[in-house]
C-alpha cells in the first residue's frame, strides 16, 4: 500500500531533506479499527515509539505494551497513565532500574522469567502479572524473530508453569492473566496452534484469571499479491480460545492483543535520494543517502521492502536490474539482499542521482531500529495527518553525538 501521493512525498523531501521518515495518520487508523473486536490493543510500541504516534493511539483508545524503562518514560511522555493497566511492562529480566521504576508506578508486569517474578514479589507485593508462557514452539519471518520453542529465551518455559504460580504465591503477586507471541509473521496455522496452547495452559491455572493475550506477530503483504491479514477470522480463533478458557474459569475473560507491525508497518515510508550510480561487473548499484543504520531489516533479516523510484525529471527510465544500497562503510548495506546476505537485483525504473527513493512499509521496526553507526545522526519523522504534514522528530545534530562523550575527562 502506498499511503501518499509523489507530490506529498517531493514536498516533503523538499520540506526536511533526505532521508526522512514519514508516516500517514489514516492509516494507522484504519488498522486499529479493524482489530476493534478485541477487548484491548496494546500496541507493541518497540515498532515504533515515536510520542506523537503513541499520543495518536491513545486517542484511539489502544493500551501499550513497554519492553524497556525508556518505552516507559515514552508512554508516560505521550500521556498514558500508570498504574492501571494502559501501560504493561513485558521483559524476560529487570534491570535494576527498571525494576525501581515498575515498583513506584506500580506498572503491571508481564514476566517471561521466574527470576523476575521473586525479584518484583521481594519489592512488591500484590503487585499485578502476567506470565508470558513459551508453549515449547515458535514461528518467525526470520529465524531472528521466531519467540517460541527451545532456542528462544523468551518467556517462561511451559512445564515451568507450576513453579511460577508458586511464585506469584509465595509473593502474594495478582495474576492478571497469561501470554503468548510465538514470533513475528505468524500464519493461520501456528495460530491454531497457540491458541489450543493457552486452552490446555489455563486449564492447569490454579487460580483465577481475569484475561489472556494473543501477543503480537500479524503479517503485512510486504510483497506485492501478498494477502492482507484477515482480522475478522484472526479474532474468531482467538474468541474461541477465549470462551472455552471462560467456561473453564467459570467468569468472563478479558481478551488482548499485542501488535506492532500490523499498526504502523504499512503507514510509514523511508525517503533517501540517489547520491551515485555505477555498474560493477555485471551490476548495476544505485547509492542512496540511507543506510542499515536507518532501515536495518533488509540487512538483518533479508527483508523485502518494496521501492519505488521518484525521478527527479521526465526523462524516460527503461527498467534494469538493480542492486539498491547505502553510504555505509560496510559491504552488507544493500537494501536489496535476502537472508544470508546474498546481493541480489531488483527490476527497478533507471534511476539517477537527484531522484528520490521510497522505501515502503517502513513504519515498522525502522526509525525504531535505527543507529548511529557511522556516526550518522538520526533522521526526521514526519506525521501527515488530514493532509498536514507535521515534523515529529527533528534531525539530530553531529554535535549532539559529541556531546555525550564531552564527559571532562
Ligand atoms: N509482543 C511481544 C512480546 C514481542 O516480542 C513482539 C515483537 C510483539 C508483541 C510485536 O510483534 P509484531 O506484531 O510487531 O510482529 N525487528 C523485527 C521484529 C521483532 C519483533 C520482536 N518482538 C522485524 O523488523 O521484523
Amino acid at each position: 500500500m502506498n499511503p501518499f501521493s509523489t507530490s506529498t512525498l517531493r514536498e516533503i523531501a523538499r520540506t526536511h531533506g533526505t532521508p526522512c521518515w514519514a508516516y500517514d495518520a489514516a492509516t494507522i487508523r484504519q488498522r486499529i479499527a479493524a482489530l476493534k473486536a478485541f477487548d484491548t490493543i496494546r500496541f507493541a510500541q518497540k515498532a515504533n515509539s515515536n510520542t506523537h504516534l503513541l499520543r495518536l493511539m491513545r486517542a484511539e483508545g489502544v493500551k501499550v505494551d513497554a519492553v524497556s524503562l525508556g518505552e516507559i518514560e515514552r508512554a508516560l511522555a505521550a500521556g498514558y497513565v500508570a498504574g492501571g493497566d494502559e501501560i504493561v511492562f513485558t521483559a524476560d529480566l529487570f534491570d535494576r532500574a527498571t525494576l525501581a521504576r515498575v515498583v513506584e508506578l506500580k506498572v503491571p508486569v508481564n514476566a517471561g522469567s521466574i527470576d523476575m517474578l521473586h525479584q518484583l514479589g521481594e519489592s512488591s507485593p500484590g503487585h499485578r502479572v502476567w506470565l508470558r508462557i513459551n508453549p515449547g514452539f515458535g514461528h518467525g519471518h526470520s529465524n531472528k524473530t521466531n519467540t517460541g520453542g527451545e532456542h528462544s529465551k523468551h518467556g517462561i518455559w511451559h512445564s515451568d508453569l507450576a513453579d511460577a504460580l508458586a511464585a506469584i504465591r509465595q509473593h502474594g503477586l495478582k495474576l492478571v492473566g497469561l501470554h503468548m507471541h510465538i514470533g513475528s509473521g505468524v500464519d493461520y496455522s501456528h495460530l491454531e496452534q497457540v491458541c489450543h496452547a493457552m486452552v490446555e495452559l489455563v486449564a492447569k491455572v490454579d487460580m483465577p484469571i481475569e484475561a489472556i493475550s494473543a501477543g503480537g506477530g500479524l503479517s503485512i503483504p510486504y510483497r506485492d499479491g501478498d494477502p492482507q491479514i484477515d482480522t475478522a477470522h484472526y479474532f474468531s480463533l482467538w474468541d474461541a480460545a477465549r470462551r472455552e478458557i471462560a467456561k473453564q474459569q467459570g467468569h468472563a475473560i478479558h481478551l488482548e492483543l499485542e501488535p506492532g507491525r500490523y499498526l504502523v508497518a504499512e503507514s510509514g515510508v523511508l525517503i533517501a535520494e540517489v547520491r551515485a550510480t555505477k555498474q560493477m561487473g555485471g551490476n548495476r548499484f544505485v547509492l542512496v543517502d540511507a543506510g542499515f543504520n536507518e532501515l536495518m531489516r533488509p540487512s538483518m533479516y533479508g527483508s523485502f521492502h518494496r521501492i519505488d523510484v521518484l525521478p527527479a525529471d521526465d526523462t524516460p527510465r527503461a527498467v534494469q536490474p538493480t542492486v539498491v544500497a547505502g553510504p555505509l562503510c560496510e559491504s552488507g548495506d544493500v537494501f536489496t539482499q535476502g537472508e544470508g546476505g546474498v546481493v541480489q537485483t531488483r527490476a527497478l525504473p533507471q534511476a539517477k542521482v537527484g531522484d528520490l527513493l521510497v522505501f515502503h512499509d517502513a513504519g515498522a521496526y525502522g526509525a525504531s531500529m535505527s543507529s548511529n553507526y557511522n556516526t550518522r545522526p538520526f533522521i526526521p519523522e514526519v506525521l501527515v495527518d488530514a493532509g498536514q504534514v507535521r515534523l515529529v522528530r527533528r534531525r539530530q545534530t553531529v554535535a549532539e553525538l559529541l556531546a555525550l562523550e564531552q564527559t571532562g575527562a
